[in-house]
């Protein structure tokens, strides 16, 4: 299985701290916050990782990251989008790479307390598919939100301002090869992107999405609030447990 991490967009949620930087190199207590994404990966024995970067600061990636040597790699792939068209964008422009395996995507800013080992372990025996994350949270209008019957996922909504569940699908997705041909169908939505969502849905009507919870904390880091959560919860008992 190969790996990917979104790092592109423009951050501007969180001026000025993004002004000069890219939102993925900000500090989360003691690291750079996309450390703990390539760890994610890293940790679920993934080793052929790219990763795709965007704004102003790209080259600072390479230069923080180099060949990945700090997480035990022989060499990372970076790729590079412009402006901020949307999760599913992004990870369309690592189609060569990922094409010929099924691949695991983590969101730059997702930081989670243990690993995803028993999930990527059970999506190798999916036959085909894909398999997605939740995490019961207080707030979930800000994420994608499944509607749930019994235990089957049966649609996804962005952001919904009338939730149908208190989960959030988290920043972690696991893909078979299908994924490419359902970028390609996404059209931009409200905000201008193509959502993640939507690739997802195509899997939903599919039936051959699955879902695992996730164990330990999940947090984003993309507002105020989230960076410093995500920080606290680092510094009071660390991420990427084994
Ligand atoms: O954190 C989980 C949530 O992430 C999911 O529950 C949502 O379904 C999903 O849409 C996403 O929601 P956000 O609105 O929080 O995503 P955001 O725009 O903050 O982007 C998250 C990361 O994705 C960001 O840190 C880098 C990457 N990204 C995002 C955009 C918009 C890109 O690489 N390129 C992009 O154009």
């Amino acid at each position: 299985m190969k790996g990917i991490v979104l790092a592109g967009g423009l951050g501007t949620r969180m001026m000025p701290l993004t002004k000069i930087t890219n939102k993925h190199l900000l500090p989360i207590y003691n690291k750079p916050m996309v450390y703990y994404p390539i760890q994610t990966l890293v940790d679920a024995g993934i080793r052929d990782i790219m990763i795709v970067t965007g704004g102003n600061s790209a080259g600072d990636f390479l230069r923080l990251l180099g060949n990945g040597e700090e997480f035990g790699l022989k060499q990372l792939n970076y790729a590079y989008q412009k402006g901020e068209g949307g999760i599913a964008e992004a990870l369309g422009i690592c189609e060569q790479f990922g094409r010929g395996e099924r691949i695991a995507v983590v969101l730059g800013d997702n930081i989670i307390e243990r690993n995803i080992i028993e999930p990527v372990k059970k999506f190798a025996a999916q036959a085909k598919g894909a398999k997605i994350l939740l995490k019961e949270v207080h707030d979930p209008e800000r994420f994608g939100v499944p509607e749930l019957k019994g235990d089957k996922v049966v649609k996804i909504e962005e952001k919904p301002k009338n939730p149908k569940s208190k989960f959030a699908v988290i920043g972690i997705y696991l893909y078979d090869e299908q994924v490419w041909e359902f970028i390609k169908r996404c059209k931009p939505s409200g905000r201008g992107e193509l959502e993640i969502t939507d690739v997802n849905n195509f899997y939903v009507e599919q039936g051959t999405m699955t879902h695992d919870v996730l164990e330990g904390w999940w947090s984003d880091a993309g507002t105020f609030d989230s960076l410093m959560r995500a920080s606290k919860l680092v510094a009071e008992g660390g991420a990427n447990k084994k």
